[in-house]
Parts: C-alpha cells; sequence; structure tokens
C-alpha cells in the first residue's frame, strides 16, 4: 500500500510541476514560449556574434540541435548577467554596441527552459544571420598576411615577450579605410595584437621579428618595464611609433572578445598613405604545446575621401610611479588625463589593465568645468577585453579634457590576483600592470592626428600596449 501511495505522491508532484511548468512557459497572452518563435531571436542579437564558428566561445549557439543542450547554462549565466559579458554602468552613458539583455528578455529564456526548451514551429524562426565568411566579424574588400609566430610549448620563465614585425600594406596609393579587422588564426595562444602604420624605410625587413626584451628577475618579473615605449622595440622607428597616434590615425588592436574597428558606423575613415607598411606588435601567452598562428588583417576601403577621420589613441596613468602595495585592495592609480586642441566627438573606449585591474572611470572635464562620466565600469574583468562605442558620437570642444581613474586590487580578495605578497609595477605581461584607457576620435579630416591630444601630468602614450 505505501509503495502506492509514494508512486501516488510522486504522479502529484509531476502533474504539478508539469502544470506550473506550462503556465510558466506561456506569455501573458497563453502562447507558448519556444525556441524557434522567441529565444532564437535573442541569441541572434546578442549572442551569436561570439557563440558561432571562428570566434572566441566554445560552442555555437546558431542553431536549436546546438543550443538545446546548453538550455540550463544559458538560464543559469544570463540570470547571472555573467552572459552576454557587459561592464559598463547602466547609470552613465548609453552604448550603441551595448549586447546585455533587457529583463523580459532573461525572462523569456527562463520561461523556455523552464518549460522543457521546446523548439516549437521552425516556421516561427527568424531567417539565419548572414555573417561574414571564414569567421571575419567584418566582410573585407582588401587582405593583407600578417607575420606567422611560432607559439613555443614552453619558454623559459613561460614568458614570451612583446614583438613587433613590419609588413609593408599593399597600398601602392593612398587609400581611405573604412573598416580595419585584425584575425589571428590561434585564438587560444593571441593575448593581444596591434597594428600601426608606418613610413616605409628603405632598409626595413618585412616579416622578420623584432624582440622586445624586458630587464627580468629569476621569478621573471620585469625589473625595468616601461623603459622603452610600449610597442618600440629595438630598431623601430619609436617616433613613428609612440608619436601622437601614429600614421593614419593610430593603433588598433584585436584581444579576445574585442569588436573590430568599424568605421563606417559613424561615417569616418582612415587615410593610410601610399606605401605605408604595417606594424605589428604582438604577445602569445604559451599554452604547453606549440603553436603557430598566422594572423590576418583585412579592411574595407572606401572610393572618396572622407570627411571625417577616425583617430586612436593609447594612453597610459602608469608612470614611474606607479606601484601597487602588496595586498592593498584599492590601490589608485595616477589619473590618465589629455586635453582635446581641437573639436573632437568621442567615439570608442576601451579600457586595459591586467588580472588586478578593479574599476575604470572616463570623465569628460568641459572647457565649462562641466565634469561629465562617459563611461564607468566598476568591475572589471581582464577575461574581457571590450569596446564601448557611445550611442550617439560624444562632442568634446577644443579645450575638454578626457580624465580617467582606475583603481586595483592587490588583495588576496582578487580571485585573479597572482601573487598578492608583491609590489605590482607598470608592466606588460599579465601579472605586472597596466592601466590604459583606450579610445576613439573622429574629427575633420585636415587636423594632423599628432596635434591633437596634450598629454598632461604624467600620462603617456603607450602604443603597442
Ligand atoms: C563577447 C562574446 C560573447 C557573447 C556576446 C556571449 N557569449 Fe557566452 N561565452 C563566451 C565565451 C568566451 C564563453 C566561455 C568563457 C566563459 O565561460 O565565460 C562563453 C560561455 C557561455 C556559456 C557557458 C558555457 C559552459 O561551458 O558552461 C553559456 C551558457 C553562454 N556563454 C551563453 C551565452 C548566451 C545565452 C549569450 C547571449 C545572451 C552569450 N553567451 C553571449 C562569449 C560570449
Amino acid at each position: 500500500m505505501l509503495r502506492y501511495g509514494w508512486i501516488l505522491l510522486v504522479l502529484i508532484v509531476v502533474g504539478v510541476l508539469i502544470a506550473t511548468g506550462t503556465t510558466k512557459a506561456q506569455d501573458a497572452a497563453g502562447t507558448p514560449v519556444t525556441f524557434s518563435k522567441d529565444v532564437l531571436p535573442i541569441l541572434q542579437k546578442n549572442c551569436q556574434t561570439c557563440h558561432r564558428p571562428g570566434q572566441i566561445a566554445p560552442m555555437s549557439l546558431l542553431t536549436y540541435e546546438q543550443a538545446r543542450p546548453w538550455a540550463r547554462a544559458m538560464k543559469l549565466r544570463v540570470i547571472a548577467r555573467e552572459m552576454p559579458p557587459w561592464f559598463a554602468d547602466p547609470q552613465h552613458g548609453s552604448f550603441a554596441n551595448d549586447r546585455s539583455l533587457e529583463q523580459t528578455d532573461i525572462d523569456t529564456i527562463t520561461k523556455w527552459v523552464d518549460a522543457g526548451a521546446p523548439e516549437g514551429d521552425p516556421k516561427d524562426a527568424p531567417p539565419p544571420v548572414e555573417w561574414a565568411a571564414d569567421g571575419w566579424q567584418l566582410t573585407p574588400d582588401v587582405i593583407v598576411r600578417g607575420p606567422e609566430f611560432r607559439v613555443p610549448a614552453r619558454p623559459p620563465k613561460n614568458v614570451i615577450e612583446w614583438a613587433t614585425a613590419i609588413i609593408p600594406s599593399g597600398f601602392t596609393k593612398d587609400t581611405w579605410i573604412t573598416s580595419l579587422e585584425i584575425k589571428p588564426s590561434d585564438l587560444t595562444v593571441t593575448h593581444h595584437i596591434c597594428a600601426t602604420f608606418v613610413p616605409h624605410r628603405d632598409n626595413v625587413k618585412y616579416y622578420e621579428w623584432n624582440w622586445n626584451e624586458s630587464p627580468r628577475d629569476e621569478e621573471g618579473v620585469a625589473t625595468d618595464a616601461g623603459a622603452t615605449p610600449f610597442g618600440a622595440a629595438s630598431g623601430v622607428d619609436a617616433q613613428a611609433v609612440g608619436a601622437a597616434s601614429g600614421i593614419g590615425g593610430g593603433i588598433s588592436c584585436y584581444v579576445p572578445g574585442v569588436q573590430a574597428d568599424d568605421f563606417r558606423k559613424v561615417n569616418a575613415a582612415r587615410l593610410i598613405p601610399a606605401n605605408t607598411d604595417i606594424q605589428f606588435a604582438v604577445h602569445y601567452t604559451p599554452i604547453g604545446q606549440e603553436v603557430i598562428d598566422r594572423p590576418l588583417i583585412g579592411f574595407t576601403v572606401a572610393d572618396k575621401p572622407a570627411e571625417m577621420q577616425w583617430v586612436s589613441y593609447a594612453i597610459s596613468g602608469a608612470s614611474s610611479d606607479f606601484a601597487i602595495p602588496p595586498q592593498d585592495p584599492n590601490y589608485k592609480s595616477p589619473p590618465a588625463d589629455a586635453e582635446f586642441t581641437t573639436d573632437v566627438w568621442l567615439v570608442q573606449m576601451m579600457p586595459h589593465m591586467h588580472l588586478r585591474g578593479k574599476d575604470m572611470t572616463y570623465h569628460l572635464i568641459y572647457p565649462d568645468g562641466r565634469d561629465e562620466i562617459i563611461l564607468n565600469v566598476p568591475k572589471y574583468d581582464f577575461n574581457w577585453q571590450l569596446v564601448y562605442n557611445p550611442m550617439k558620437p560624444i562632442f568634446a570642444p577644443k579645450g575638454t579634457r578626457l580624465h580617467v581613474d582606475a583603481h586595483f586590487n592587490n588583495s588576496s580578495a582578487n580571485k585573479f590576483n597572482p601573487d598578492p605578497n608583491r609590489t605590482v609595477y607598470r608592466g606588460r605581461m599579465t601579472w605586472e600592470e597596466m592601466m590604459s584607457p583606450f579610445f576613439s576620435i573622429i574629427t575633420d579630416t585636415k587636423t594632423d592626428p599628432k596635434t591633437i591630444l596634450k598629454l598632461r601630468g604624467q600620462t603617456r602614450i603607450d602604443n603597442g600596449a
């Protein structure tokens, strides 16, 4: 008897679960939530940029078959707001590339999963998004082969120093490029790849690596990091690299999770003079197995001159004073601070720090003294190097200052901290620190990019970072 009682109880419980499941799985109008109709559009808009072949996410979420096994994990990650990764404080600014989910989207995914993740009628599904081929984010008009890099399995001290190499751009006439994308062939080893345009020199040796050696102690920690400007390796024209922005509007980088620079979105372009060369500055991380990376760089080009030019800057607040004491949970870096000498519009920001980076805040201080926070990232996460594109370009009239503050957590409470008992100096490796608020502006094409920024205090240019 008892046994049948149990079975009955189980049946009732299951019945109740199914019943609540069904109610939960229906939206207000009473129609069931399905993958095809409700969930796929959310994935297309907010997830598939990364969750498709050739991108950084571990699995694709293009189809029902691909998404179904991940249903529960998706629910957990979206409720925790860990996916999609997005770190801008919503109180300051709104962003054109904001992929964070609306609460209603989170509710939809939750209801769908709670209902057993049904597919629904495939006829309800929106057409698949047409992604660029071969893992490109944008479809390039021109593709240039970058320098091949052999990443050793286990280098001495487990350190691979930064290296630079120069390649021909292939542009034989002055060219306005309207987007630029760097595409590594192996994402697992690529910490970053940055590209700048440098003047051609007759004695240049193409595709040859220059090593950016830092003196290191026996543990591999740099003892004199920052003695040379970042990215300016021996044999490379430091002036061309480090000058306010380099040729043709500065630096572009691949870092994990980054979006390619698309100047078309703000009707701008970058002028690449004929026969300019491209310098790659790379940092690879060993993974215990030899890997060869064969990066490509792709461009779209304009058929006529642009009216606005896009200029990217990498500045740094980490001067020689920068030193985070052991166990300090909230070290404040010297600020990065620069004044615009002409009217500009802010179009992109990318906070960059390393494992102890905690928060970063970008302010514009206008000539009338008004102080506006244009980006606040209160919980920086080194694993996500995201760019933030303001919804509309932010006007900064001549005389406006960009002022950036950042804090670092060198305590044991920081789970990414490799060693809380060490003083941490600026440096290029992830266990050293950087305080690099990257940003891009647009301005009229008559202004020489090298004259746009007046660095203040100890702020430095950080090209190649
Ligand atoms: C900017 C790129 C990016 C976007 C956008 C993104 N993801 Fe991810 N996702 C990743 C990466 C990289 C990982 C693996 C690292 C990790 O687990 O954090 C991941 C991991 C996950 C996982 C965990 C997989 C596991 O092994 O447990 C789930 C689930 C997930 N994503 C769902 C989503 C959903 C749902 C969306 C959209 C609402 C989304 N992601 C948007 C990059 C992204």
